[in-house]
């Protein structure tokens, strides 16, 4: 099963230094290149023994990811192959966005903007070349100070997501508790929904600005069904926060449950917000289409999302939770028809729109 992860070991061409933290995902090392002594962040992927299609597709998307060299990104080196596959990136100095907010909840227009525009640099730029993040929260943002007193901001895990689904379940999801709560998921991505496209990102970023100017988490619940529940059909409380008007409202549209009700794409976000901030407003091509595809929610689908974020339980609990997700999906489907037929966004070739929200 591979070399066990402790300090000191010794995995391919790398030294494992310190363990710098541990995801729903997998487990993150400080390590030293053998050959330069290059210092390199190091993440190993749980569920790695999985089948060899797996494997391929973990493969193929890590690499997909690593092609998205932007300042905002953090550099992947390399995937390794093996029996534990593993990603090699640039060790960052400082802090993830999570820590950053635990000190400092609620935060001015224009340190919110300082952190996000950043963000939303990299994620359009990256949705300019058809890859989707699919797990933007705070977690998988990092702040790295510079000697002048700005802030390096470069989002981690791209690409990750998508290949996490494709792993096997049980390993990853051994310890539900470490996962963390699914907050930042789209309502897509709850109901199991295919071919989730860049609006999902849209969602999250929403959540994101949101949770900063507010203070507050939009999506409550103290548990994980309580939590799909809040994404698929509880309704979000507007954004009452003293920021512009235009500012609230974009963000609330990003927050909208139907895809299609969201801004067109982050060009369009960035249109509002550079108007209230004064860094140069990041410019990036109209979103490329990877998957087009129409899909319905399935009770397998969403069989499928709550193994990932619980665990593969077979007790009550669990049986109880997918009541509960295919209770929501029945309701999230209900609302975005009854949505659809009253107010149906126009579309354009400049929206790669899958159809998929709205089934
Ligand atoms: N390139 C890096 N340089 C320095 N520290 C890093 C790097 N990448 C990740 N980390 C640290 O490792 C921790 C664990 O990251 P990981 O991505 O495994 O967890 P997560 O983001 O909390 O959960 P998830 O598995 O959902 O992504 C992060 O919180 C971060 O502090
Ligand atoms: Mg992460």
């Amino acid at each position: 099963m591979g070399v066990a992860l402790r300090e000191g070991a010794v995995v391919g061409r790398f030294q494992l230094d310190r363990l710098l933290g541990e995801g729903g995902m997998g487990e993150v090392w400080a390590a030293r290149e053998l050959e330069t002594g290059e210092p390199r962040a190091v993440k190993f992927l749980k569920g790695s023994s999985s089948s060899d299609e797996r494997r391929r597709r973990f493969l193929r998307e890590a690499r997909a990811a690593m092609t998205l060299r932007h300042p905002n990104v953090v550099t992947i080196h390399g995937v390794e192959d093996g029996e534990q596959p593993f990603m090699v990136m640039d060790l960052l100095a400082g802090e993830t966005m999570r820590a950053h907010l635990e000190r400092n909840p609620r935060l001015s227009l224009r340190a919110a903007l300082t952190l996000m525009m950043p963000v939303i640099a990299a994620v359009g730029a990256a949705h300019a070349h058809a890859i989707v993040h699919r797990d933007l929260k705070p977690e998988n943002v990092f702040l790295s100070p510079r000697e002048d007193g700005a802030v390096e901001v470069r989002v981690l895990d791209f690409g990750v997501a998508k290949f996490a689904a494709s792993l096997s379940t049980p390993a990853l999801t051994e310890s539900g508790d470490r996962l963390g709560t699914p907050r930042y998921m789209s309502p897509e991505q709850a109901r199991g929904a295919r071919g989730v496209d860049h609006r999902a990102d849209l969602w999250s970023i929403g959540l994101m600005l949101y949770e900063m100017l507010s203070g507050r988490h939009p999506i409550a619940g103290d548990s994980v069904q309580a939590i799909f529940r809040a994404i698929t059909f509880d309704p979000i409380a507007p954004l009452e926060v003293d920021v512009p008007a235009d500012v609230r409202e974009v963000v609330m549209k990003m927050l909208s449950r139907d895809p299609a009700q969201r801004p067109r794409d982050l060009r369009e976000v960035v249109a509002v917000l550079a108007a209230h901030h004064d860094s140069t407003a990041p410019v990036f091509d109209a979103p490329a289409v990877a998957e087009h595809r129409a899909s319905r929610p399935s009770v397998s689908t969403v069989d499928e999302t709550i193994d990932r974020t619980v665990g593969g339980r077979s007790d009550g609990r669990r049986v109880l939770l997918v009541a509960v997700a295919i209770a929501a999906t029945i309701a999230a489907t209900t609302c975005a028809v009854v949505r659809r037929g009253a107010s149906s966004a126009p579309r354009t070739s400049a929206s790669p729109t899958g159809s998929e929200g709205t089934p």
